[in-house]
């Protein structure tokens, strides 16, 4: 049953003005909103990649992946955690199948939603590197501005029990690893890098991770912005509006992601991400040391342990 794209990430915010007044500086859209929720969308032709529910505190409430054909959700729907195939009751319509993963987090797959028009966004800058100069007499004036979403790429979550998790995550969402983790022994291993079985013939090195904690939650939610720039302008758009940095700007190792993560008003971790890694599906996985060199090859300092603890805690 290979998923074939992360849909969206459903939270509960207990302002939803303050809601979308962070989620439109990081660079979403609002598809619509109620009295209920607000929708946020990317900038690709894609359905909305974010929902804040209205709730009196805050909490995770769904993480959402897409199954391109019915068929495959109907196989979903026959997993003995699954519930049975239900309508989405959101504007773009579709149907979903609700699942719990080994650590209690709420996942859906979802079939049939309607996408969103693509919206135009400025195009990648033309880069004069040291050694080819691409451009001549032109000049380099991107906009401050928000850095447009174009898309939703992982969720990075942690979790007390790798093996079951990582077992899980392969059989119900046909997930595949890249690198996998490990502390001392590579037979001993702790988190994994996985990418998605039925993503197409190149895909993202990871559209989950897994890291290892006491306690299970959700690490981040990470969209993809155009370039460096995108990345520079939008830190210093946040920056400006006055929200709460977490770590960044840096490149990560594994995936390689140039990244910026921020946190959102309810607490949680978001991260700008671009120029990532992409494998074939199936390609034979990596495996590699979890020490202090594993995170990122530059930025500012951060030792994984500080990083897991940021994640926040909801009930
Ligand atoms: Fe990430």
């Amino acid at each position: 049953m290979p998923i074939t794209d992360i849909a969206y990430a459903v939270y509960d915010h207990t302002d939803l003005d303050v809601a979308e007044r962070f989620y439109t500086d990081f660079g979403l859209k609002v598809a619509y909103r109620n009295d209920a929720e607000v929708a946020f969308r990317p900038a690709f032709e894609r359905g909305y990649c974010y929902i804040a529910r209205k709730a009196d505190r805050p909490g995770m409430r769904a993480i959402a992946f897409t199954a391109s054909e019915r068929a495959d959700l109907e196989a979903a729907a026959e997993f003995p955690e699954a519930s049975p195939i239900t309508p989405i009751e959101r504007e773009g319509g579709g149907e979903k199948v609700m699942l719990t993963s080994p650590d209690g987090l709420p996942f859906e797959i979802v079939h049939g939603i309607t996408p969103y028009p693509a919206i135009a966004t400025r195009a990648a800058l033309v880069l004069n590197n040291g050694s080819v100069k691409r451009r001549h007499g032109e000049f380099q004036r991107a906009p401050l501005e928000p850095a447009a979403v174009l898309r939703l790429g992982h969720v990075a979550l942690l979790t007390n029990d790798f093996k079951r998790n990582y077992e899980w995550m392969k059989s119900r969402l046909g997930l595949l690893p890249s690198d996998i983790m490990y502390d001392d022994d590579k037979n001993n291993p702790l988190g994994a890098f996985m990418h998605m079985g039925g993503g197409g013939e190149w895909t993202d090195h990871h559209t989950l991770a897994l890291f290892p904690d006491a306690e299970p939650r959700v690490h981040h939610f990470s969209f993809e912005i155009e370039d460096l720039d995108a990345q520079g302008l939008g830190h210093e758009w946040l920056q400006r509006r006055g929200w709460k940095p977490v770590w960044g700007i840096g490149r990560h190792v594994y995936g390689s992601q140039i990244f910026d993560y921020w946190f959102d008003p309810a607490g949680n971790i978001v991260e700008h991400f671009t120029d990532g890694d992409l494998v074939r599906p199936g390609s034979q996985p990596g495996y590699c040391p979890m020490d202090e060199e594993s995170l990122f090859a530059w930025g500012p300092g951060m030792r994984p342990v500080d990083f897991v603890r940021l994640a926040a805690r909801h009930e």
